[in-house]
């Protein structure tokens, strides 16, 4: 699928076009709709109910998982601003005797900075490096959060999704520790409770086998997308607390595009053994450059989402597909619809949510509603305009543009 022509004026109409800087103008001094939903269905024609693992969600928006996500705080503000999901931070998980073989990740974060970045192509972009990496605070202290996450979104329309970096065995260790699978997923349940609707769960990978031989390395890869669904839906079932909705964050490994679409043929095997949806995907990895002192750090920016476009793009010819959420430079609403386009029913994005508080045009409200406003009204970059432009250049006056149906393929080129 080619990418949408940013050289062409807009062809939305007149109107929409009129109303949209307005919109922009007029939102980032009194902050945005109290339903944006409603506004934008009644306002712009456009329905944007969503999907997340399965479960209907109000607007396709989220935070994905990372440092601003890790507080009760931070859920309270995102909540406030009408994300329709958040992803807690990754937790790294352990046993009962609190055994924890990817301890490693769980190391506080020294510093993180946002740095501009131009990708391959050219294209500037956002990056966030920084040299942290997992929940380095005590287990139960994740399911406080988790237990408070869900108490502060309650009625609100906004889901909760943890998530969980669970054992990985690598390519000489033969054993997979199911103890950690099944004493992290039964307390997540447990702290998931009283509800009785199942849990999304979001299963981060960690992106490099440093050492190992490439074919070792690959193997073990696609080893572990095969086992984990598994290995989580059995331990949810064994706790007898309740269902787990497993998404795989699929990652970019330091291998080439054929090896992505080995990846996501991985977690298309057997009706039994596959995840429940996945997430498409995490940072590149540059192994040889160093921030404080720290040799391979993961990137993102323009590059990202040129490669994940493309996979996706080779992917699509080998449908069906599972469902799934989109992750990779979503810095516009342009970017969202490149991924819609392509068949995400929901996107989650880090960066653009980090920004200096002057990449935003609006000037009070937190960095979530900041960023929504972009995301949605930027006059050239926005959802709002970008979804009327491709309606109308490909002759769809069906109204309202419903954003699962530009999902499932509505306002495909004919
Ligand atoms: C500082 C930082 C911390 C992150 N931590 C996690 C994490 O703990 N678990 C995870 O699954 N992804 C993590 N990510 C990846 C993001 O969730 C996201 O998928 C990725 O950054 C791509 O989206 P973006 O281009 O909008 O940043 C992190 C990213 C950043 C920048």
């Amino acid at each position: 699928m080619p990418r949408l022509d940013t050289t062409e004026p807009l062809a939305a109409p007149d109107s929409v076009r009129q109303r949209v800087q307005r919109d922009y103008e007029r939102f980032a001094k009194s902050g945005l709709p109290t339903s944006l939903e409603q506004y934008l269905l009644d306002e712009y024609d456009l329905d944007v109910t969503a999907e997340y693992a399965g479960f209907q969600i109000k607007n396709p928006w989220g935070k994905a998982s990372g440092q601003l996500s890790m507080t009760a705080r931070q859920v309270e503000e995102d909540v406030a601003a009408g994300l329709g999901f958040v992803v807690l931070k990754t937790v790294i998980a352990r046993d009962e005797q609190g055994g924890q073989s990817m301890a490693a990740w769980a190391i506080p974060e020294a510093r993180m900075v946002a740095e501009k970045i131009v990708g391959k192509l050219g294209e500037t972009g956002w990056t966030i490096t920084w040299k942290g990496r997992g929940w380095w605070q005590p287990f139960e202290a994740y399911l406080q959060l988790i237990r408070d996450a869900r108490r502060i979104a309650n009625g609100s329309g906004t889901l909760i999704v943890p998530s969980c970096k669970y054992h990985l065995p690598s390519p000489n260790e033969p054993e997979w520790r199911v103890g950690e699978y099944d004493f992290t997923t039964a307390k997540m349940l447990e702290a998931w409770q009283p509800d009785t609707s199942p849990m999304p769960l979001e299963k981060d990978f960690s992106p490099t086998l440093a050492g190992s031989d490439r074919a070792a390395a690959q193997a073990k890869i696609l080893e572990w997308l095969r086992v984990v669904p598994k290995l989580v839906h059995a331990a949810a079932e064994r706790s007898g607390a309740g269902q787990v909705r497993l998404g795989m964050k699929l990652f970019n490994a330091l291998f080439d595009d054929g090896f992505q679409l080995q990846m996501l043929d991985a977690i298309h095997g057997p009706a039994a053994d596959r995840p429940d949806f996945f997430i498409y995907a995490n940072r590149l990895f540059d192994p040889h450059r160093e921030f404080e002192g720290q040799r391979g750090v993961a990137f993102g920016g323009p590059d990202l989402s040129d490669r994940n476009l493309r996979v996706l793009d080779q992917w699509r010819t080998r449908e069906p597909s599972l469902p799934w959420s989109a992750t990779g430079n979503i810095t516009t609403g342009r970017m969202a619809i490149e991924y819609l386009l392509r068949g995400a029913t929901s996107f989650q994005l880090h960066t653009f949510f980090q920004l200096p508080a002057e990449h935003y045009a609006m000037k009070s409200g937190n960095h979530t509603q900041r960023a929504l406003h972009e995301l949605h009204f930027h006059p050239q970059t926005g959802f709002v305009v970008w979804l009327h432009h491709l309606a109308n250049q490909r002759g769809f006056s069906e109204r309202p543009i419903r954003l699962l149906d530009v999902a499932r393929g509505s306002l495909s080129e004919r």
